[in-house]
């Protein structure tokens, strides 16, 4: 009865049922190993023993299927297993009036193509929100991948998918993030790793994107907005300040003639009042006031 096509789906929708909770608890079918973690195009076998005296036992598949066969220990093996969607394969037996299947489930993983960092704001400016996109080429199956972003060696964020689908996907991780002055060159990389249990390989394989450093544009800000300069000192009036684009430097004091654009002046060259000084760039401007 099992070697027709109409018991071949029957079983099949038995086994996907039971699939989940393994051997039946009166089935005296072991099989070696209970499930299986298969690279797409790798080889895998699996041992079905009986420990019972039997009228027959064999294993149902639409791949490496086993004939109903009198032997104790049969095999279920595929050289390349090259079928994403494989129906749970079982092992059947007929004993002492009985027939009852052990379910193999099988999971055929594929580590994506390629893992990509890209987004749409080359340049970021402080403060504002910008999204990252992590492209994951061609990874299956989904339901097993997790998305880890790090920003330099901090993981920062991680995505899951809840997809079943069990052939290869694209899928694409969002990450927000609001950058300051201080991540400007920040280093951002995401991972695609697929988590396929304690039957997968040994460590979880991954595959890493290249590291995208990110520019932020800000503007000038002063961390005192005065300095009082002793004028006997041979010191420099400096205003130079970090921003991005650099800051062009104006300077105003009634006692300047001529127009200075560097962001240092000597103090010895000058009379005792106030010097300000404005560094400004694109995105803004900051004054400082030197008080000689
Ligand atoms: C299956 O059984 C054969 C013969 O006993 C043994 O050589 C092989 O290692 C077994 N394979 C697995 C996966 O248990
Ligand atoms: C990012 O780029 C998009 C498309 O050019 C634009 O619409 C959006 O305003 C930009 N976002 C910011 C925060 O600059
Ligand atoms: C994503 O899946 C991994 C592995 O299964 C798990 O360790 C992690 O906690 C999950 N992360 C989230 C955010 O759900
Ligand atoms: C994934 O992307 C590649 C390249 O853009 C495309 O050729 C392929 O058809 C896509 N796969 C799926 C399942 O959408
Ligand atoms: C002015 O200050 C900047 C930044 O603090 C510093 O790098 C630079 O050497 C200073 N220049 C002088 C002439 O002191
Ligand atoms: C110089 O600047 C300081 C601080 O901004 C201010 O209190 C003072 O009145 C200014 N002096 C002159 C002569 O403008």
């Amino acid at each position: 009865m099992f070697q027709n096509f109409f018991g071949l789906f029957f079983l099949s929708a038995l086994a996907q049922l039971i699939s989940f909770s393994g051997t039946l608890a009166e089935c005296p079918l072991p099989i070696s190993p209970q499930s299986v973690v298969v690279k797409f195009g790798d080889s895998v076998s699996v041992n079905c023993s009986s420990s019972v005296t039997h009228m027959g036992m064999g294993w149902e598949s639409t791949v490496g299927g086993v004939h109903l066969s009198t032997a104790s220990l049969i095999t279920w093996r595929v050289s390349e297993l090259t079928d994403w969607d494989i129906y749970t394969p079982f092992c059947y037996i007929n004993y002492d009036k009985q027939q009852c299947v052990v379910a193999l489930p099988v999971t055929v993983y594929k580590t994506p193509d390629s893992v990509s960092i890209s987004t749409v704001n080359l340049t970021m400016i402080e403060g504002n929100l910008y999204e990252l996109l992590c492209d994951v080429h061609n990874v299956a199956p989904v339901q097993k991948l997790t998305v880890n972003w790090y920003k330099g060696e901090t993981l920062v964020d991680q995505t899951n998918f809840t997809d079943t689908t069990k052939s290869p996907v694209n899928k694409t991780s969002k990450l927000l993030i609001r950058p300051d002055r201080a991540d400007d060159g920040a280093q951002y990389r995401c991972e695609a790793e697929l988590n396929l249990g304690d039957e997968g390989p040994q460590h979880p394989p991954t595959v890493t994107s290249k590291s995208f450093s990110i520019k932020v544009h800000y503007k000038p800000k002063h961390s005192r907005s005065t300095e009082k300069i002793s004028q006997s000192d041979d010191v420099s009036l400096n205003c130079t300040v970090k921003a991005n684009p650099a800051a062009v430097y104006t300077w105003h004091s009634k006692h300047l003639i001529e127009k200075i654009s560097s962001s240092v002046i000597q103090s010895s060259t000058l009379s005792p009042g106030n010097y300000t000084c404005t560094a400004a760039n694109y995105l803004g401007e900051d004054s400082k006031v030197f008080i000689v």
